[in-house]
């Protein structure tokens, strides 16, 4: 079997299990939302007018709940993932916490997902872009994220790089669709996000322990997050308004290889 086709079946069995675990009450990271998105959904919040939310690699919902429950009155959320039981787990979620009007479901993989209008105020996407298919690929899905946020949109995005699998055989490279390294991330979202403003970013350790066929180990890696603020409207007002103005493909999408080192035009990442 082919790497990424033995890396997508690992993701859908691993999370399968965990989601189904979860139903029968067990608890892990996909429990509490991530510091990072809260953040994001308050400066979204802050602008006190309704928006729409895309939390793209839902899971069952931590951030799409999260976010269902504190956007301003009229918001909506659209959470899209591969795997229908995490959607039905999430519906779920948003039923229990009393959102479930303004909670979408879709299942579909980020890599064809359309948006069915350039309309999103807020972006998610946590943990789901290194199961890409290639670097190449999750810079294509970026730029269909951008193409489809407002003017003075947000985007809060975190990648999960350098994973290592620690068990009683010793440190082994994680199966993962699109292994990078953090500097690798930081390359990426610094390309894709040249022109936007860079709000907040963080690169932190991370471990948690996983099973895989009866065998624990801990799988380590390094967060890289960033929150970033598309530009304000065409005319350099902060336009909050759902239209769309052509704001220039930053750099090409990368075709083999993870692209340059390029010089930042944008804030400091
Ligand atoms: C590590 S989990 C993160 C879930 C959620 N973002 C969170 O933070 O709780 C990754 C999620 O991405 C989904 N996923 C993986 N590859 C995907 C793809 N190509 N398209 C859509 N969803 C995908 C998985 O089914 C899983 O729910």
């Amino acid at each position: 079997m082919r790497g990424f086709e033995a890396a997508r079946r690992e993701t859908l069995r691993y999370h399968s299990a965990a989601f189904a675990a979860s139903d029968r009450g067990g608890h892990g990271w996909w429990a509490r939302p991530n510091r990072l998105v809260a953040d994001a959904v308050d400066l979204a919040t802050a602008a006190g007018v309704p928006v729409h939310a895309y939390d793209l690699g839902s899971g069952t919902g931590r951030h799409a709940i999260l976010a269902a429950a504190r956007l301003p009155s009229g918001s909506r959320v659209t959470a899209v993932d591969v795997l229908p039981a995490a959607l039905h787990l999430l519906a779920a979620g948003a039923q229990r916490a009393g959102v479930p009007d303004r909670v979408d479901t879709v299942v579909a993989d980020i890599e064809e997902y359309t948006f069915p209008q350039p309309d999103a105020g807020l972006v998610v996407g946590f943990s789901v872009l290194e199961h890409a298919r290639s670097p190449a690929a999750l810079s294509a899905v970026l730029a269909r994220w951008r193409s489809a946020t407002v003017p003075g949109g947000l985007h809060v995005i975190a990648v999960f790089a350098d994973r290592i699998e620690v068990g009683t055989q010793g440190a082994r490279p994680a199966i993962v669709e699109c292994p990078l390294t953090a500097a690798q991330v930081r390359e990426l979202l610094r390309a894709a996000y040249l022109g936007w403003d860079v709000l907040h970013e963080r690169t932190s350790a991370s471990a948690t322990t996983e099973t895989r066929h009866g065998q624990a180990y801990e799988l380590r890696s390094t967060l890289v997050g960033v929150i970033a603020r598309a530009p304000s409207g065409c005319d350099g007002s902060a336009n909050r308004a759902l239209r769309h103005c052509a704001i220039p493909d930053p750099m090409p999408t990368p075709t083999t290889h993870l692209p340059p080192t390029v010089a930042t035009r944008g804030r400091a990442w």
